[in-house]
């Protein structure tokens, strides 16, 4: 649809985490007319629900050398060693000026940060606050100042589409506002710099612990502006998110790795601990290696679940420490203190995204792209505990620099490679690749809107056919069927203009089908189990044949 209204700005901030509200107040603070539209309101996204920390070497006797060498191992030699040391390096600075904005951290007796240990960290490297409301405090701070800062905000403002000059470059967005007031129904917000920070798309899958608007907008915006995409098949299990039954659908409570750092079990319904000898580490092993023990005992026991015992904890600790999770805990009938906790994987981290360099830059000249969103190279196959949180701060504050020099030196050229992760394979506009009608002059033409319902269905087939165990065969079902989801809405729309009605759910489910799509494609493309992404037909690593990434930009005719 033709926007009904418009505004100009230097910069617009698509998102409002961690990732959004940093790279908002940096660029308002180098002096650019910064806009925020954000789909919800503007403490709404993953952020809040953030628990752990944030990881940096903080701690005595830490370095960020130290960090880095855990985030490589995590990573399972995908992640890119120069994006790592841009993180590991500015991420304690980051954090102090995090604290400067006002997130206030839990301290230690003399004062210092107090610092945790989770999952892949060798050392107490996490800080937090509130116990385990990290997220929800650094929400807090960034929301006031962004309030009291002069940023201008849209909230309830669904982003569709970038807009391009004629020379391909950002020259802003279109959105959807649900609201009354001066800026309803589609607009525009021109500005020659767009920063995509809209969070992941767990919500792709039935059970997740992502919130109900992470679906995965800024990566279909960025396949439909013809922006890469790479990693996409890095989706991150939790290991330990609360069990609720096995039909239970949607956003689920976490049971941060921090209960792990501070000692707590995991065991099988007989009291077995079945991490102990699987890694050196145990229930503090990478993610990856943790969430893959519990699949394999729960196959092997035929369970739907596994436990975590912390009774050891007392009240006095859970109360302290934990008080969101035993909260969650609680109201869902299962306290912690006395009895151990039912937990499974579910769906928590888009490990990949966005290509994008080391200043932010994606290769659409003026669209940039941090936080979960983004592929920056840091997370390469499995992101390591608490580095998301500092990668949104670190990586937000170079792209405001650099949209500020951009200013100040008229434009830059396109991203180049430098700093980014080598490619390996670009799919472009492959058979099942692809969504979407064909571009017309710079912006594309009508998508086919699927209704609302379609949401349950592609978490449905993407749960059975692309969750935690994949397989050649539960990949061709799912591309099958994903395929089908988007030949029936084209068929709607073009023989009996039977479009689904523009909306937010409407637009959600349509977002969510075309990364699903490229999830899909990318799982099947690599042939190999590796970090987060696990095969059951091809359980070994492949460092010959697949040290490398599956980079996706779908051409015109295919967005
Ligand atoms: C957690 O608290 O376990 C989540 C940490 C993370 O996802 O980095």
């Amino acid at each position: 649809p033709a926007p009904g209204w418009a505004i100009d700005a230097d910069v617009v901030v698509v998102g409002s985490g961690v990732a959004g509200l940093t790279a908002a107040l940096r660029c308002r603070a180098e002096g650019l007319r910064t806009v925020v539209v954000t789909k919800a309101l503007l403490d709404d996204g993953s952020t809040r629900w953030a628990q752990g920390g944030i990881a940096a070497a903080l701690g005595e006797g830490d370095t960020p050398e130290q960090h880095l060498g855990d985030t490589l191992v995590a990573g399972a030699g995908l992640c890119d060693g120069e994006a790592v040391r841009t993180l590991v390096t500015e991420g304690p600075d980051a954090v102090r000026r995090l604290i400067a904005t006002g997130a206030r951290f839990d301290t230690d007796g003399a004062g210092g940060i107090a610092l945790t240990r989770e999952g892949g960290h060798h050392r107490r490297r996490i800080a937090h606050a509130g116990g385990d409301a990290t997220g929800a405090e650094i929400s807090r701070a960034l929301v006031t100042a962004i309030r009291d800062g002069a940023v201008r905000v849209i909230e309830h403002a669904l982003v569709l589409d970038l807009l391009t000059d004629a020379e391909g470059r950002t020259a802003g967005i279109t959105l959807h506002v649900m609201g009354e007031g001066q800026h309803d129904g589609v607009g525009a917000v021109h500005a020659p710099a767009v920063v995509l920070a809209t969070g992941g798309m767990g919500q792709v899958f039935s059970a997740t612990t992502n919130p109900p608007v992470s679906t995965g907008d800024g990566v279909a915006l960025a396949l439909r502006a013809g922006a890469e995409v790479s990693d996409l098949e890095f989706v991150q299990f939790h290991p330990t998110v609360l069990w609720l039954g096995p039909d239970s659908e949607g956003q689920q409570p976490l049971v941060s790795e921090a209960v792990r750092g501070e000692g707590a079990h995991l065991v099988d319904a007989s009291g077995t601990r079945f991490m102990v000898g699987q890694h050196e580490l145990a229930e503090l092993a990478p993610r990856d290696i943790v969430a893959k023990g519990i699949m394999r005992r729960m196959q092997e026991q035929g369970a739907d679940h596994m436990f975590l015992d912390a009774r050891h904890f007392g009240a006095e600790m859970w109360e302290n420490r934990f008080p969101t999770i035993l909260a969650a805990c609680r109201a869902h009938g299962i306290d912690p203190v006395t009895e151990p906790i039912p937990v499974a994987p579910a769906a928590h981290y888009a490990s990949g995204g966005v290509r994008t360099d080391l200043h932010g830059r994606t290769t659409v000249p003026g669209l940039y792209a941090c936080g979960e969103v983004a592929c920056t190279g840091v997370h390469g196959a499995n992101r390591l505990a608490s580095n998301s949180l500092l990668e949104g701060l670190v990586f937000a504050e170079r792209i405001a620099r650099t949209i500020a020099e951009t200013h100040a030196h008229g434009p830059v050229p396109p991203a180049g490679t430098d700093g980014s992760p080598p490619v390996a394979a670009v799919a472009d506009s492959r058979p099942g690749l692809a969504a979407g009608a064909p571009a017309e002059g710079g912006s594309r033409g009508p998508v086919p809107l699927l209704v609302p319902e379609a949401r349950r269905e592609i978490q449905r087939i993407m749960t059975n056919g692309a969750g935690v165990l994949r397989s050649a065969a539960s990949l061709d079902d799912a591309a099958d069927a994903l395929e089908a989801l988007h030949l029936s809405a084209l068929h709607d729309a073009e023989e009996f203009d039977k479009a689904a009605e523009p909306g937010v759910e409407s637009w959600e489910a349509t977002n969510l089908l075309l990364v699903a799509r490229v999830l899909v494609a990318a799982a099947h493309e690599r042939t190999e189990t590796r970090g987060c992404h696990w095969r059951e037909d091809h359980p070994g690593r492949d460092d010959a044949g697949w040290r490398r990434h599956i980079v996706v930009r779908l051409t015109p005719d295919r967005r």
